[in-house]
This record gives C-alpha cells, structure tokens and sequence, in this order.
C-alpha cells in the first residue's frame, strides 16, 4: 500500500468522524437531553449498549492488533514450511459464543422491561388523551376537554402540554405512513393509515422541544416539523382559556369596511375550503370543523403558534440571541414578510406537488398586493399571542 495513500485514509478517517459527529450535535433535535422519563429510559439503554460497544470494539481491535504482530512474518521464516494445520479448538469457540451470548442476555434484562413500560399508557382516570394525525406534510393536535368525543382546540405544529404529566397520544395518519418522533421525550412512533397507535410524551422542564416526521413520507418530508411547548400547569391552564377564547373571539365578524373585513371576504372566497376557523366557517364542514381535518391546517388560534407551514417558519421573529423580539409596546414582532409569502406563494417555500393537489396552493397569480396586505390582516385577528414557557423560549 502506498504511504501517500495511507496518509490520506489517515487524514480522511478523522474529517468524516468529525463532520458525522457534527450533524449530530448541531441540529435541535437531540436525543442525548431527555427531558422525561420515558426519553431517559431510552437515553440509558443507548449509553448501556454504546459502551458495551465500545468495549467490545476496543478488545477486537486490540486482539487483532496483539494477533498481527504477535504471528507477523520473520525474517528467519521458511516460506515454504506451513504452521501446524488444525480444525476447530473447542476452547475458542465456546469463548467466542459465550461471551457475546452473555452481553446480549446482560443487555436484554435491561432493554426488555423499557420496551414495555414504554408501550404503557397512562391509565389514570384523569390522564390526557391529544389525538395527533400526520399528514403530507404537517401534524394536527386536537384536545377533548372534556372527554366528551368533540375537539375542543384544534392546533398545527405546535403540541401544547403542561410539565410533569404522562400525556397519552392518539397517533393516526391521515394519507401515508409517518412517524412522530421528538427525541427529548419520547422515541418514535409511526402514524400508520387507519390505525390508532398509543404513544405518551412527557417533560419535567418548562420549554420548547423539536421533532420532526421520522418516516420518508414524500417530497416535503424533510420539512414535516413540529414542536412541542412544554408549560408550567399555570400557564397551560392560561393556554387552554386563550384557546377558547380565540375561538369565541373568531366568532365575531371584523368591523364592516376594514382591511380585516376585506380579508375575511378573501379567506371566504378563497381559503375556506380547505382552512377552518371555528365559528364562521364551520359551515363549510357541515357545522363540524374536525371533518376537514387532514386538508390543511385549522387557523382558528393561528397568532398562538410559534410556527406555520409544518414548523418550518417561526409566526414571531427571533433575535440572533435567540430571543423573541418585541414591538415597543411589549408585544411579539410577528414574522409578517414570511407569513404574507407563504400565503402568496406556499410551493415555493416548502416543497409541494406541482399540479397543486397537495400542500398550500400557489396564489400568485389570484391575489393582489391589496389582497395580501387585508389577508394579513385578517389572519391577525386569529387568536392572541402564544404562551411561552418561561424557560428556554424560541431557543435553537
Ligand atoms: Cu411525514 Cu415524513
């Protein structure tokens, strides 16, 4: 082998290492910081399983190593005088099915147990249940108050639940088969076409977790996204009322002859049949806006969301500290230039199907300057500002 080419397995061995361990550690989605305890079941396992790996990695190599030279050619060696020829040794053998059958039960008495505790829902009487269906290319989250079989609060890609409750998911999807998947607090699970598959999340820490659709999905599967808004049970609560009161609120028609009311015209004649607002056009849905459910996202609480098209923008902008940025009077800087080009020209900010049968429609060519700047304006009304958890808010 040549010495310049092993130079360079040399140099190449590190700079991949290095650019693999890079794409793990600088993306927000980070399976290494569980939040709950279900993540931290499955963070042990890894560790558990990684070591031992690394163990038994270190002892090949060094076996081979000792091997090489140990039984290297000599000089003083008769080429043509072979070394005793034997079949089979007894002793090896059994070291070598003993040994890593003894790793594998090791690691079995601890994986087994995890893998069914984490199939466990929580069983509580008063335990939440939010069903969560995926769809090309973004996921719904709906909450049952009241346990009465009707959706209280419809949302998109954010997943609002309070710190320290075992939170049951309902995981359906509603075309293909996705998976959901946010590794701070929960592994994956798939969301498979007419079946219901039980999942739970859980945090212990206020805060804003990253996921993402972990099953190859179509075009835009990269950019399936979600995040779920961890809250103090206070501010949950807080969450919940404002969600009832944005829906109370989108009730009421904006003042005649306002850019608001210019822009529910627009949404009437053009988003609703697709888009929901409870209230004013639950009608489309035959009076139950959850029979739209699957088509495009339910706006009624839009402004609550720290995300639109399928998480992959922020609805508020970001300081380079990570921090939301405020208005003079206190109030989130909303991201206005993304949210009025997305609804002018969604494909061309998340990929889409062309013939525009699935996704956001292309509008550049129906609505007008005018038309945006009163679509942008109605879109306002809808719900108020988000709850932020105190800690870790618009992080990553
Ligand atoms: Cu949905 Cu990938």
């Amino acid at each position: 082998m040549g010495t310049r080419f092993a130079r360079r397995c040399f140099l190449a061995v590190p700079a991949l290492l290095g650019l693999l361990l890079a794409g793990c550690a600088t993306g927000r989605l980070d399976a290494t910081k569980p939040v709950g305890q279900e993540a931290r079941d499955i963070d042990f396992l890894m560790r558990l399983s990684g070591w031992m790996a690394v163990g038994v990695g270190i002892f090949v190599a060094a076996a081979v190593f000792a091997i090489i030279v140990k039984f290297r050619a000599k000089p003083t060696d008769d080429p043509d005088d072979l070394p005793p020829q034997v079949h089979g040794n007894r002793k090896a053998e059994l070291t070598w099915t003993i040994i890593p059958t003894a790793l594998l039960v090791f690691l079995t008495i601890f994986t087994l147990p995890t893998v069914f505790d984490l199939a466990r829902v929580n069983a509580a009487e008063d335990a939440r249940t939010i069903r969560v269906e995926g769809q090309q290319w973004w996921w719904q989250f709906s909450y049952d108050l009241n346990k009465d079989g009707r959706y209280d609060i419809v949302t998109a890609n954010d997943l609002v639940i309070p710190t320290g409750e075992k939170v049951n998911l309902e995981i359906e999807s509603n075309d293909v088969i996705h998976s959901f998947w946010i590794p701070q607090l929960n592994g994956k699970k798939d969301a498979v076409p007419g079946r219901v598959h039980d999942w739970t999340i859980r945090s212990d820490e206020p805060g804003i977790f990253y996921g993402e659709c972990a099953e190859f999905c179509g075009l835009s599967h990269a950019n399936m996204q979600m995040r779920t808004i961890v809250l103090t049970p206070d501010d949950f609560e807080r969450w919940v009322e404002e969600q009832l009161e944005g829906k109370a609120a989108a009730q009421a028609a904006p003042a005649e002859g306002s850019a608001e009311a210019a822009g529910a015209a627009l949404f009437e004649t053009h988003c609703i049949s697709c888009h929901v607002v409870d209230g004013p056009y639950e009608s489309a849905a035959g009076g139950n806006a959850n029979l739209l459910a699957g088509i495009a996202p339910n706006l009624t609480n839009l402004m609550s969301r720290t995300a639109f098209a399928g998480a992959l923008y922020e609805t508020y902008q970001i300081g380079p500290d990570g921090e939301y940025l405020r208005n003079p009077d206190g109030s989130l800087k909303l991201n206005l230039a993304e949210l009025r080009e997305w609804v002018r020209n969604a494909p061309d900010m998340k990929p889409a199907r062309a013939d525009n049968q699935q996704g956001m429609l292309d509008f550049s060519e129906v609505l007008t300057d005018q038309d945006l700047d009163n679509l942008m304006a109605y879109l306002q009304t809808l719900g108020s500002e988000p709850v932020l958890p105190a800690t870790n808010a618009g992080a990553g």
